[in-house]
Order: C-alpha cells, then sequence, then structure tokens
C-alpha cells in the first residue's frame, strides 16, 4: 500500500491518480473527505486528518511501504516556519516510527540551500532530517516553479490586463506544470527504482520568458496582456493588502530576492529531467478555463 499525502491537491492528485490506474493499493490522505471522494470511487482508501498532528501522520503512513509527501501550502497560519516544522516533525517521525521502506518528497529546485531561499528552507530541512533515517530509501523531487503560480495572477489580467511579477521581462522560467510532476511521482513510486537517498530535479520542457508567457496567456483567454515587473517591496504591499499576515509575507519575499539572485535552480551536478507539459497546453488546458474562457 502506498499513502499519498496531499492527494486531494495538484500533484498529490495526480500521483494518487497514476497509482490507482496502475493497480496498486492507495491511502489518500486529506482533511476534507469530500475532496477525496473521486479517489476512493476509483479504489482509494481515505484517511482524513490534520498532518500538523503527528499521532494523525504516524497512523495515515502505518502499513504503508512508500509515500508520497509534502509540505502543503498554508498561508493562513500565524507563524509559515513553525508551520512548516511541525509538518516536517509530523511527517519524518511518522515514517520513521512506521518503518515506511521507500519515500518521494517534493522538494524544491534551490532545496541545497540551508538558509535565504524562504519556504524552501523547510523542504531542504526535511531532506537533511529524511537522511538521518537509516534503510529510508527516499527520492527528493526538486521541482521547478509550477506554471500554476500563474494562476494568482487572474484577478488583475480579468481587471487590467496586467499580469505583473518581481522578475524582469525578458526572465525565462522552466515552469512545470504540476500534474507531470505527481505523474512522475506516482511512476517512480510504482516502479519503487530508487535507493539510498537521491535528488531529481524537475522541469518543464522549455524555458519561458516574462514577455513570451503574457503573449501565450493572452492566446489563450483571447485577449492581450501586458507585463508589468514590480519591486520587492510592491509585492509585498500587495500581499499585505490582500490580506496575508506579515510574517508569512517576509518568507515568499525572501524566495524572491533569492529567485532573482539566482539562487532558486537546480543544485549543480545533479540530474535534470524534463517534464512533457508545454506553458502552451497548460494555458489552453487550464489558465484559459480558470479564466472562464
Ligand atoms: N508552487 C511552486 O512553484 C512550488 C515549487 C516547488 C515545490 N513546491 C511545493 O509544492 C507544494 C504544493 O503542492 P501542491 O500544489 O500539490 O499542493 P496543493 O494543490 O495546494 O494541495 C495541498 C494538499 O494538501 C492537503 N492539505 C493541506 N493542508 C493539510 C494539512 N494540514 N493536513 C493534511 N492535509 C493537508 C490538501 O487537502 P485538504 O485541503 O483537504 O486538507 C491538498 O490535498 C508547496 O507547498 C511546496 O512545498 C511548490
Amino acid at each position: 500500500m502506498i499513502t499519498v499525502f496531499g492527494a486531494s491537491g495538484n500533484t498529490g492528485g495526480a500521483a494518487a491518480a497514476h497509482l490507482l490506474k496502475k493497480g496498486r493499493k492507495v491511502r489518500v490522505v486529506g482533511r476534507r473527505p469530500e475532496k477525496l471522494a473521486a479517489l476512493v470511487k476509483a479504489g482509494a482508501e481515505s484517511a482524513v486528518g490534520d498532518l500538523e498532528d503527528a499521532r494523525f501522520a504516524r497512523a495515515a503512513l502505518t502499513g504503508a511501504e512508500a509515500a508520497y509527501v509534502l509540505i502543503p501550502p498554508n498561508l493562513a497560519t500565524e507563524d509559515f516556519r513553525a508551520y512548516q516544522k511541525r509538518v516536517v516533525a509530523a511527517l519524518a517521525s511518522g515514517i520513521e516510527a512506521a518503518g515506511v521502506r521507500h519515500v518521494v518528497l517534493l522538494s524544491s529546485i534551490g532545496a541545497h540551500h540551508s538558509s535565504g531561499t524562504g519556504p524552501i528552507v523547510a523542504v531542504h530541512d526535511f531532506e537533511e532530517r529524511l537522511k538521518e533515517i537509516g534503510g529510508l530509501n527516499a527520492l527528493f523531487l526538486r521541482a521547478g516553479f509550477f506554471m500554476e503560480n500563474t494562476l494568482m495572477g487572474l484577478g488583475s489580467i480579468k481587471a487590467q490586463g496586467i499580469y505583473g511579477g518581481p522578475m524582469p521581462a525578458e526572465a525565462a522560467v522552466q515552469m512545470i506544470a504540476s500534474a507531470d510532476i505527481g505523474a512522475y511521482a506516482g511512476g517512480r513510486l510504482e516502479r519503487l527504482d530508487f535507493s539510498g537517498k537521491s535528488v531529481v530535479h524537475l522541469l518543464g520542457p522549455k524555458a519561458v520568458s516574462q514577455t513570451e508567457l503574457v503573449g501565450i496567456l493572452g492566446q489563450a483567454v483571447g485577449k492581450p496582456i501586458h507585463y508589468a515587473q514590480v519591486s520587492l517591496d510592491d509585492v509585498e504591499k500587495g500581499m499585505i493588502q490582500g490580506g496575508m499576515r506579515p510574517a508569512v509575507v517576509s518568507v515568499f519575499v525572501e524566495m524572491y530576492r533569492a529567485a532573482g539572485q539566482g539562487l532558486v535552480a537546480p543544485e549543480e551536478g545533479r540530474p535534470v529531467e524534463l517534464a512533457p507539459t508545454t506553458f502552451e497546453t497548460f494555458a489552453k488546458n487550464v489558465f484559459a478555463p480558470a479564466y472562464g474562457k
């Protein structure tokens, strides 16, 4: 049996669907049972609870030969770093106590740095914690920026035809569709073809500049979209005006700053694999429907 955390989310959903399609026994985990219903209908068992609760995390892992683990985003939390630490502690101790042998951890490019990269520091710490577990085979799946991050721009695109971000217009990013990450993780968990502690970077098929990005999104939604580079101060103000807590905002601003310094990138000398979904396909199949097109 394979436990999939975050199974009603972007990556966990795709991982669970892949494993079920291949006939594997799957336990899907989330807090809201209604969001897991389709996977249960497709044959999964479910475990419903909060993975900040170490006892629940352990129970969800008990009897699993393998697991897909991640630190789910939680923008509503009071203290983002403390929340991330609780999740890492609960999942790592659960993996250890339940004796799970194979784990795919959703990590991030830039996770080789121990500080200065905002939320990515927590996946660095998670990797380090899993390295301490003897006999565990762990694959650190360091994904690039998700294409889904562009969905945060829906409001300003609708209102003003503007997509804003801290990167220069010419900055090209090899974004990845989150469904590709889940399918890749599902494939590795199906085959259990990793041993010891290993790293793989997973990126989208092609780097897309911010200018190209707005062109592709504009084509998909049928209206011109302009890119506006925004200073980090304005990004910070915008997030706070949008209702996010300062302690959460500062962590993300640190990541944007690190990205600008080139720190949020694959670690040299480690393998990089490319996922199939192009930004054009994402724009047509995910962004345009979310826009209401
Ligand atoms: N965005 C990027 O560019 C990027 C790049 C690299 C890595 N990452 C990593 O990817 C993660 C997001 O992955 P994703 O897109 O697959 O997530 P997602 O779509 O936001 O899904 C989160 C999942 O976790 C569950 N969940 C949330 N809080 C929970 C809790 N306290 N206890 C139990 N389950 C909980 C959710 O279900 P319920 O709501 O029902 O609980 C849902 O199934 C980030 O947090 C980051 O670590 C992101």
